[in-house]
């Protein structure tokens, strides 16, 4: 499903890739992480090439609903749990950097974005408490957040917090000029290129799916890390949500700000005009990558609520995706572990990307050309919070559990009913069911767990097996794709790679 900001009729023109060059920095990644970082090294006269698996965008940036807000929802009270007050101020400000950097920038390159106020708002008396704990760590790290009873909705609310003045953007128009930017400067965005793996010491030596070349530096802009050192997938949960763009009818209003509930299932709020026309964009009813029963039930009840709020809204375009949440909930971003200095990488946004992608390329930047920020340096710094390490733990655990599930589902002589699939049969060797359209099934061929679909009338046999570590794969009923629930990993029904820390396509089982 295409997203509002991705359907524009637009193709993305690629630099050619120059097998055996040489770069000062490669960075891995079009969306945008990986565009201001390299923008940063361009204009500080580096050589640089930005190689992208898909093209810039295709992920969560172009999937975004793009606020660009200092008040995150209740992210401070949660870090406030965890982390002493020197961390969450540290946050705070490299959020702030994020937001004033991004804007400035759109300001100097006249790219339009709207200045809203932003409000987080509750339906219930628990929702304001847990307001009221969020008002606290927010004003105790210095945002001007007030309490409010009225947010301008069209619906009921207990009450809310308002911090005005933040902004929205048009995340592909923000993208394109980022692109321009870097290849103004002498840079290259090479897209359909996949960074594979990362060898040597100075130079590095980069491996892509066409051929490679040798960089001193490498940042990993790819949503997850895709090299496993540091083993950053275990220190991670990919989250899923939903989005759609609504158009309003004549006589309907947006509300005036941006919006997020304190309460589950999230509701997410803002508006758009494009062409005289006008929207309204809705995010929420999210839940980790792979583990639900049926994905599309998530976007019904999204799409239910909207259009029960706001009636007469018809809904011009429903996407999803996804976005990592740090186990300890403070983004990563900086030098990769056993990377010996030279390979970077920003990740754990938690749906707050707009400003701290912003800021982890601030960081990654100023570590490569040498510099130094203060914001960074406490982020890098910090300690595990008990509660996050057990957190990791639990998370960890879960995997574990899934992972055994999942394959003792699939156990020779055991009849199998892995959970997302509508049903599942132990098939021969050959042949195996062929699902209806639009449906799919997870069974045993032989002593292989195989997974097939039906999308278009084209069936496809793949290997069931996630080929990042081995996870069963679980078919997402609304994109009509293959989700690791695992680590996020995400494939085509014909077992092309679409996101997540794997490398590899998912092997066909029967010829293409
Ligand atoms: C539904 C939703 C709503 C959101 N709303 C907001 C919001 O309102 N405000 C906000 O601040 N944040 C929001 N976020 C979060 C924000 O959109 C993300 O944090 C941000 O876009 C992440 O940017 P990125 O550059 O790190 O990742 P991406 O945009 O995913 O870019 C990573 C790129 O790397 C490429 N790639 C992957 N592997 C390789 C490889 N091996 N080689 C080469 N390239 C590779 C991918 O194709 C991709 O283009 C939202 C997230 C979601 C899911
Ligand atoms: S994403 Fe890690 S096993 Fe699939």
């Amino acid at each position: 499903m295409t997203s509002f900001w991705l359907d524009r009729g637009q193709s993305f023109s690629t630099d050619p890739f120059e097998a055996g060059g040489s770069y000062d920095t490669v960075v891995a990644g079009a969306g945008l992480t990986g565009l201001v970082t390299a923008l940063l090294l361009a204009r500080s006269g580096q050589r640089v090439l930005v190689l992208e698996a898909r093209f810039p965008g295709a992920v969560t940036t172009g999937n975004t609903t793009a606020k660009v807000s200092l008040l995150q929802g209740t992210v401070l009270s949660g870090l406030a749990r965890q982390y002493a007050q020197k961390q969450i101020g540290a946050y705070v400000e490299a959020n702030r950097e994020g937001q004033s950097w991004l804007l400035r920038y759109l300001d100097e390159h006249h790219v339009p974005y709207q200045r809203r106020d932003a409000y987080t708002y509750a339906t219930t008396a628990q929702g304001t408490e847990r307001l009221l704990e969020e008002l606290g760590a927010a004003t105790t790290a210095g945002l001007d957040v007030e309490y409010v009873r009225d947010a301008r909705l069209p619906f009921s609310i207990q009450s809310a917090l308002l911090l005005t003045d933040q902004a929205q953007i048009n995340p592909m128009d923000v993208l394109d000029t980022l692109l321009l930017d870097v290849r103004a400067r002498g840079g290259s965005v090479v897209g359909g290129t996949r960074l594979r793996n990362v060898s040597g010491n100075g130079p590095l030596t980069v491996h892509t799916d066409q051929g490679t070349v040798t960089a001193n530096d490498v940042v990993l802009a790819t949503g997850i890390p895709v090299l496993d050192r540091g083993l950053y997938f275990t220190k991670l949960k990919p989250l899923r949500s939903y989005a759609a763009a609504l158009e309003l009818p004549a006589g309907v209003t947006a509300p005036p700000g941006m919006y997020l509930s304190a309460e589950e299932p999230t509701h997410s709020l803002r508006d758009y005009e494009a062409d005289g026309r006008r929207f309204l964009l809705v995010g929420g009813h999210g839940h980790q990558v792979g583990r639900t029963e049926s994905e599309k039930s998530h976007l019904s009840g999204l799409l239910d609520w909207a259009t029960g709020h706001f009636t007469g809204a018809v809904a011009t375009h429903t996407w999803s995706a996804q976005d990592y949440q740090a186990t300890n909930l403070m983004p990563f971003f900086g030098k990769l572990p056993r990377g010996r200095g030279h390979i970077f990488f920003g990740t754990g946004y938690n749906k707050w990307g707009m400003t701290n992608a912003v800021a982890a390329a601030l960081g990654i930047s100023a570590d490569i050309l040498g510099g130094s920020l203060r914001w960074a340096n406490t982020i890098h710094h910090r300690v595990t919070s008990p509660g996050g390490a057990l957190t990791a733990v639990a998370v960890n655990a879960g995997v574990a559990a899934r992972l055994a599930a999942d394959w003792g589902k699939l156990a020779v002589g055991k009849s199998v009913a892995v959970p997302v699939e509508t049903a599942v049969s132990t098939g021969p060797t050959t042949g195996g069911p062929i699902p209806a359209d639009g449906d799919a099934k997870v069974y045993r061929d032989g002593a292989r767990p195989a997974a097939v679909s039906t999308v278009g009338g084209t069936t496809c046999r793949l290997s069931a097996v996630c080929t990042h570590l081995g996870g069963i794969v679980h078919w997402n009923d609304s994109e009509l794709t293959w989700d690791c629930p695992l680590h996020g990993s995400r494939f085509s029904p014909d077992g092309k790679l679409l996101e997540g820390p794997a490398t590899k396509d998912l092997p066909r089982l029967d010829p293409a």
